[in-house]
């Protein structure tokens, strides 16, 4: 914690009183603290005890002043830059719906978007179980655990109601443990970090005339989580995507594609430039030859499509690569045949290929989960279990730091 930038935020609830606590913690272990207090947190510690634990004075209000001498203006953004993390306990129902929604009304909900893009947020909802529990707050919770907040669930025991339940919010103490773990992890740099990583994800989708295409039941769910674990690991993602319904992962740049041709030009300027590139988009083998401008009328009785070969985007920036760069690739087969796997990986000279089983219901296209076995060049084959694609993501990453670390 020694010379740690730590703010704290504190909501209106009753759990606020504690907080004076965490700040002489904190202190205590050499961290420079610095607080923002909501309105409604007012109402339960006092900025005095705040300020004079902290050293600081206490962060409220936007905008400041205008009376006061030497004030900082742009303290709004000058405090984002300068935490090293944010811990917002306790998190009110309110507070959430704030955060996700994206609104600055106060110093805290503007510091979480003006924190810089790789420094925790450490959220301590802390209520009534039945508030916890609500579809509302679980799908904020849900929204900023997706953003890469880690969010630590209240604990059970009494609560300020009398009631005995879910929704207290940890003690000082181990707030303090879950802030030293997360910045433990955060600062142990994943060799991805500061590394260009190309992803392709999604479908493509081949025009047949100016009102239809041939496609695929590609989600893009693997790619995006793909792109969401490397970003989370410090790495420069670009994700070039073909036509999905998702949003696009936090710091990462999106470049947005229809065909597979398009998918090829954008990926091309990332061949001599990109570290890794990992090719889990479902690129449609094959092109209608002579796509028509208007709308085919169904004027015979039956129609030939004649079809030509797109190119295959993944093997070309694989053969063509330097010894630095490493080929990533994704076998979706139908059958359990792992031979299919391993010869995509010679014949495309891949580094790794992620062998992934199609069952429509555990893995594969739409779903949520999916079963990989990780195959390497080099002979080491990993079997994953069923996963969440979120899961998969970062046992895959792990996979491939692990072999940058090896080159
Ligand atoms: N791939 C690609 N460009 C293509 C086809 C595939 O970049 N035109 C990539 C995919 O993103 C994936 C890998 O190659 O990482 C394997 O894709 P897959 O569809 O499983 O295999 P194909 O090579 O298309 O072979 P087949 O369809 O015969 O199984």
């Amino acid at each position: 914690m020694r010379g740690k930038n730590i703010i704290i935020g504190i909501c209106g609830g009753i759990a606020a009183y504690k907080i004076p606590q965490l700040v002489r913690l904190l202190k205590k272990r050499g961290a420079n603290v610095r607080v923002a207090l909501t309105d409604g947190g007012t109402r339960f510690v006092s900025e005095l005890a705040l300020a004079t634990v902290s050293g600081e004075p206490v962060y409220r209000k936007i905008f400041p002043p205008m009376d006061t001498e030497n004030m900082d203006y742009t303290r709004h953004i000058t405090l984002g830059e300068w935490a090293d993390a944010l811990v917002i306990a306790p998190a009110t129902a309110n507070t959430l719906a704030k955060l996700t929604a994206g609104l600055c009304d106060d110093m805290l909900s503007v510091i979480f978007i003006t924190l810089r893009p790789a420094k925790p947020v450490l959220i301590f909802p802390a209520m009534d179980g039945q508030m916890f529990l609500s579809p509302s707050v679980q799908r904020n919770i849900a929204t900023l655990a997706a953003q890469g907040c880690t969010i630590i669930n209240p604990e059970s025991g009494e609560l300020a109601s009398g009631l005995c339940g879910l929704g207290r919010m940890p003690e000082p103490e181990a707030i303090l443990a879950s802030l030293e773990e997360v910045l433990h992890t955060t600062e142990n740099i994943s060799p991805l970090s500061g590394k260009s990583v190309v992803v392709t994800a999604g479908p493509t989708r081949e025009k047949i005339d100016g009102v239809r295409f041939i496609s695929n039941y590609s989600s893009g769910k693997m790619g995006f989580a793909v792109a969401r674990a490397a970003a989370k690991r410090g790495a420069l993602v670009t994700l070039i995507t073909g036509p999905v319904h998702l949003d696009t992962p936090p710091g990462v740049k999106r470049i947005d594609v229809e065909s597979a041709a398009e998918m090829h030009d954008a990926a091309q300027k990332f061949f001599r430039s990109c570290s890794i590139f990992i090719g889990a988009a479902a690129v449609a083998d094959y092109r209608p030859a002579a796509p028509c401008e208007g709308k085919i009328k169904k004027d015979a009785q039956e129609m030939e499509l004649s079809l030509v070969r797109n190119p295959d985007i993944l093997a070309e920036f694989s053969l063509q690569k330097s010894s630095g760069q490493l080929a990533i690739g994704f076998a979706l087969e139908m059958e359990s045949d792992i031979d299919n796997a391993r010869k995509k990986l010679e014949t495309k000279k891949l580094d790794l290929i992620a062998f992934n089983f199609f069952d429509h219901k555990t893995a594969g296209f739409e779903v949520d989960t999916n079963i990989l076995t990780l195959i390497e060049n080099q002979g080491t084959t990993t079997e994953l279990p069923q996963l969440t694609k979120e899961s998969a993501a970062e046992r895959l990453l792990d996979a491939i730091e692990q072999r940058c670390t090896r080159t």
